[in-house]
């Protein structure tokens, strides 16, 4: 059992949580992830680490509420746990001096960049940071963004917080003043990521970009997370999630992200229309599995000898 220890509201529907999980907090490298089930009958879905405290023995993840799961996670609160936690999973960042580096990140994107970012600074480049956001509700971890970066940018699509505009709009403007950005990552909507890899292209900018694509197993064996990279198939889980944005097939991965749109919308609305039911089952699984782990350990419970 993986114990919530704390949460934190960080915009409309976008929700941090500190979880304890020592043994990935030891293994984890930046861009690295997990991949999470609230109780047995839920479904794998995968999470960006946006920390880890190795002393502590935790990790945080952020989590936008987009589908049932995501909702039904966020409603979960201190003292809560999950029942699985596997990672960490994932190819970390490739992390070196590249000169000045772009980190271009949508909404909840900016908490899945944070540690890449802060490696990179690390390694000595000059980082410029933008996140978008729609609105104003939905801009995360300004502070964090302002303390890592030496550049920060925060833009909202309708200006109704510090510039208007798409993340897009400023890498442009940036460019087309004449400044020399040699890497970019891009985390965030697929249309974000195809559209700044778009730019970068025709300027010759290397770009690497995370993908979300659908994930079950996270070990390379199901075949849900495929991807076409340069024309060949590529497992997110295993050979990713960061992949050359030139080399990415975004059609394809649109295609595959939206298989299952109508069943995902209607699991969303028939849990919209009784949430505190499902939530009470999560709450029973995870009871039920704390007290088998007990009896499991305690003289006279069923693996005793
Ligand atoms: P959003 O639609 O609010 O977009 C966030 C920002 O991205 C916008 O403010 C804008 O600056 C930029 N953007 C969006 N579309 C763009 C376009 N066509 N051209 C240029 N810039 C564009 O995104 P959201 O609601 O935060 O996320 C939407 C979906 O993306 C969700 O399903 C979420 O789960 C997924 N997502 C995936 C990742 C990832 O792992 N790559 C990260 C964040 C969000
Ligand atoms: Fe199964 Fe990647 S999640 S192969």
């Amino acid at each position: 059992m993986f114990k919530i220890l704390s949460t934190r509201q960080l915009a409309t529907g976008i929700k941090q949580f500190v979880i304890e999980a020592p043994r990935i907090s030891h293994k984890y490298q930046p861009g690295q992830f997990v991949i999470l089930r609230l109780y047995d009958r839920g479904e794998r879905i995968p999470l960006t680490i946006k920390a880890v405290d190795p002393q502590a023995g935790t990790i945080t993840i952020c989590v936008q509420s987009v589908g049932k799961t995501t909702h039904l996670l966020n409603l979960l609160e201190p003292g809560d746990s999950l029942l699985d936690v596997v990672g960490p999973l994932g190819k970390p960042s490739e992390i070196k001096n590249f000169g000045t580096v772009a980190i271009i990140a949508g909404s909840v994107g900016t908490a899945m960049a944070i540690p890449t970012t802060k490696a990179l600074k690390q390694a000595g480049n000059h980082v410029i940071f933008i996140e978008g956001a729609r609105r104003q509700d939905l801009v995360v971890l300004e502070d964090e963004i302002r303390a890592i970066s030496d550049e920060p940018y925060i833009l909202t699509d309708d200006g109704s917080y510090l510039e208007k505009g798409l993340v897009t709009h400023k890498l442009l403007q940036l460019l087309d003043s004449g400044r020399k950005i040699d890497f970019v990552l891009a985390v965030g909507p697929i249309p974000m990521m195809r559209a700044v890899a778009d730019i970068t292209k025709t300027r010759g900018i290397r770009t690497v970009v995370s993908l979300n694509s659908i994930m079950v197993d996270g070990t390379g064996m199901c075949g849900g997370c495929r991807v076409l990279v340069g024309n060949h198939s590529q497992f997110a889980c295993v050979d990713g999630p960061e992949f050359e944005a030139d080399q990415v097939n975004f059609d394809v991965l649109v295609q595959r992200n939206s298989m299952y749109r109508d069943a995902e919308h209607k699991s969303l609305d028939d849990f919209l229309a009784n949430p505190e039911r499902e939530l009470a089952l999560v709450r029973e699984s995870c009871k039920l599995r704390e007290l088998e782990e007990h009896a499991a350990v305690v003289p006279g419970g069923p693996h005793a000898k």
